[in-house]
């Protein structure tokens, strides 16, 4: 699967996926990724990407120009392209599209800088537009990351065991239940000791019940929509 990052910024984006797992699935070509700067494209003189917004407000848009050349550019030599921008006015991203989206053969990633996009662009270019969270970022680039990283680990042959998608929160209305390594004790806190006696029927009963406890104390929604789900 191939991403691009459309970003002002790639050397905030690049060391990210050098290294650990995406690094790894990089190079043995299960993933790629490339960077296409707009200030590439720009026909200003000055090199301009930015320009004050029409009709008052604080500071600048990124104009259409140079962002809509670049789009066009990757369009030309990629038949196959689902363009989505990062902006906090949108929808939430979620496990359920980092795995649809998992399917696509090549995504392209936009982000925002300064006070955001001229809205012409989005209109006209995006596939999907969405946002991570209820806060506003100084740029989209972190965001367009996160999609990345949730994205690539639902490709096959990403992680390297892919059980360990299986049981993760998101993956079921419930968070998944608190997990314990080396050592037994700590601080004098001891691993919940049916963890140690190897009944894995047992086992797999308390971590449901852990899960469920996890799941109405931090997230009383999903813990609400899993009782309803249920039903
Ligand atoms: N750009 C700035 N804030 C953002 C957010 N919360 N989500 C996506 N893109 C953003």
């Amino acid at each position: 699967m191939r991403f691009t990052f459309v970003t002002l910024f790639p050397e905030l984006v690049s060391g990210y996926f050098s290294g650990s797992i995406l690094g790894r699935a990089i190079e043995e070509h299960k993933l790629s990724i490339d960077y296409q700067n707009p200030r590439d494209f720009t026909t200003d003189k000055h090199n301009k990407v930015d320009a004050p917004m029409i009709g008052g407000g604080a500071g600048m848009l990124m104009t259409p120009q140079p962002l809509v050349d670049t789009l066009k550019h990757i369009q030309s030599d990629s038949p196959n392209t689902h363009i989505i921008f990062l902006t906090p006015v949108a929808k939430q991203f979620t496990q359920n599209d980092a795995k649809r989206l998992a399917k696509k053969e090549h995504v392209v990633l936009v982000s925002g800088r300064y006070e955001g996009i001229d809205e012409r662009v989005i209109e006209h270019y995006a596939d999907e537009v969405f946002s991570i969270g209820d806060y506003i970022l100084t740029g989209g680039e972190l965001a367009s990351m996160v999609l990345c990283d949730a994205i690539s680990r639902n490709v096959d042959g990403v992680l390297g065991n892919s059980d360990s998608l299986q049981v993760e929160s998101f993956e079921s209305p419930l968070l998944e239940a608190p997990s314990f390594t080396k050592p037994m004790i700590y601080e004098n806190n001891e691993v919940v000791s049916e963890f140690l006696k190897g009944n894995h029927s047992k086992i797999t009963d308390l971590k449901k019940g852990l899960a469920l406890c996890k799941t109405k104390y931090f997230r009383p929604d999903l813990y609400k929509k899993g009782i309803a789900d249920e039903k």
